[in-house]
């Protein structure tokens, strides 16, 4: 099926909730850890979900978050056609600043989702920017997710010092007045470098989120960022009280370095001159007998083992959230 839209995204939610599983929404801002992704979801037959902060849209950009996303998602999908899953683009973490980049995104269908994240506003501001952008998505093939509390911690251009759980009754009030499709809450968990050790859960909150808006009649899919600090028991944890979109982001940067470091230091001796070799990057060295090894300073040598190492981290974390072999996009759509 390869790039899908908002009706499909909302129908592979729909099987996690019915199946008890969840899909890890996994941000990227380059090609190598999307490439890694790609394989490792092929590997175990998951549909994919992928998403682009601000952030990765103005690093991709050069600066301009418009350039950027749409050469993103130009990349997403064209990587994406013709791979044996469904592949899925949610706009992650952006705000009512960037209003004119959600409409455009939303009405050329450069995702499959947007999330709105005005939850650093008070309760009535960020309903009425939500709602906003309800209302660009309708009639379209777009999915909204709205924030509600907030998360601690740092991601990209979102920093929060404290961590505001979200309010059970507030919840349900939100989505009906926002018409969200997913829920975003705040249960404990935090952006960055976290400790799952040291995180205080309160999954109560989730499970109450999710057995209110069913009873309200409406089962909006609820999401959890800040999750790469979590350890695999409260990954499951928090699956079993309802949350069916994970966030990582943390998690691949820091195994995109942790490969290239690796790289990097075995391949040392092929890229950096031997003590009395005149260092001349100029010259190709031409001066000496001594040269640079192609195998070790070619970014495609070290970009391919950065992508290999997320393709594995991919696997593990997919076969965490449980939607291996659960690709509902397997054949043509
Ligand atoms: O929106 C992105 C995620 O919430 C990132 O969370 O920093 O734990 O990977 P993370
Ligand atoms: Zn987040």
């Amino acid at each position: 099926m390869a790039f899908g839209g908002g009706r499909a995204l909302l129908r592979a939610y729909r099987g996690a909730q019915a199946g008890g599983y969840a899909f890890m929404a996994n941000n990227v801002a380059e090609p190598n850890v999307l490439i890694g992704l790609l394989e490792g979801y092929v590997a175990r037959r998951s549909d994919l979900v992928v998403q682009v902060s601000p952030g990765a849209a103005k690093f991709a950009g050069r600066g301009d978050k418009r350039v950027g996303l749409r050469v993103l998602s130009a990349m997403i999908r064209e990587l994406a056609a013709g791979v044996p899953i469904g592949v899925f683009l949610n706009l992650d973490h952006f705000t009512v600043d960037e209003m004119p980049l959600i409409a455009e995104a939303i009405k050329e269908r450069l995702v499959s989702s947007v999330m709105i994240d005005a939850s650093k506003e008070a309760f009535d501001e960020n309903l009425r920017i939500s709602r906003e952008v309800v209302a660009l998505a309708e009639g379209g093939d777009v999915l909204v997710e709205a924030e509600l509390g907030r998360i601690k911690g740092v991601e990209d251009e979102i920093a929060s010092a404290e961590a505001f759980y979200t309010d059970p009754g507030e919840a349900v009030e939100f989505v009906r007045a926002t018409g969200a499709d997913l829920l975003a809450v705040s249960i404990g968990t935090q952006h960055g470098v976290s400790k799952g050790k040291d995180v205080v859960l309160r999954t109560e909150i989730a499970s109450d989120i999710r057995d209110r808006l069913a009873a309200a009649g409406m089962p909006a899919p609820l999401v959890l960022h800040g999750t790469s600090g979590l350890l695999p028991e409260q990954i499951r944890e928090v699956i079993a009280c309802g949350i069916c979109k994970l966030n990582k982001d943390t998690r691949y940067q820091y195994e995109y370095a942790r490969a290239a470091c690796a790289f990097y230091e075995a391949h040392r001796q092929g890229i950096v001159p031997p003590r009395g070799v005149v260092d001349d990057a100029r010259g190709l060295f031409s001066g000496s007998d001594w040269s640079p090894d192609k195998k070790a300073f070619d970014p495609r040598v070290a970009g391919r083992a950065v992508q290999v190492r997320i393709k594995d981290v991919a696997i593990e974390l997919l076969e965490q959230a449980g939607s291996g072999e659960e690709a509902l996009f397997g054949g043509e759509a």
